[in-house]
């Protein structure tokens, strides 16, 4: 199988809100189990104990962010929790395709993941925080 590339944390990742950060920096983590999980070759147990731990994580994560921003009177709320459920539908092609055995999309998926968690971080998550920061916001 074709190795998959890990998600390597940015410090441009960070938005400087250390509990929405240390989130982030979690999430990237826990998708990065299932990449050496996948690179390793390992049981389809272990896969299956770490894709439920990460939908978990996902799942728990952007339910506190969305409360963490409801609370915060951020606009937009709607539009974020679509984004958030994109994510969390990638995930359960994921595991589609992963009992299918189709390897050789697993390296493009977790492209895809890269680029939401990349995009979703830069654009949706900074948006809230400058917004609760009082500065603009798209
Ligand atoms: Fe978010």
């Amino acid at each position: 199988m074709q190795k998959i590339e890990p998600i390597v944390w940015k410090d441009s990742y960070k938005l400087g809100n250390s509990f929405i950060d240390d989130k982030h920096k979690k999430l990237i983590e826990t998708v990065n189990l299932l990449v050496d999980c996948l690179n390793n070759e390992q049981q389809h147990e272990s896969f299956f104990s770490i894709y439920h731990r990460l939908a978990f994580y996902a799942e728990s994560h952007f339910m506190e962010e969305e409360h963490f921003f409801q609370q915060n009177h951020c606009p937009n709320i709607s539009e974020h929790k679509k984004s958030h459920g994109k994510f969390i539908a990638q995930l359960i092609q994921f595991q589609k395709l992963y009992e299918q055995q189709r390897e050789e999309i697993y390296p493009e998926l977790f492209m895809y993941m890269k680029n939401w968690i990349e995009n979703h971080i830069l654009i949706y998550d900074k948006c809230m925080i400058d917004n609760m920061n009082k500065s603009s916001c798209i």
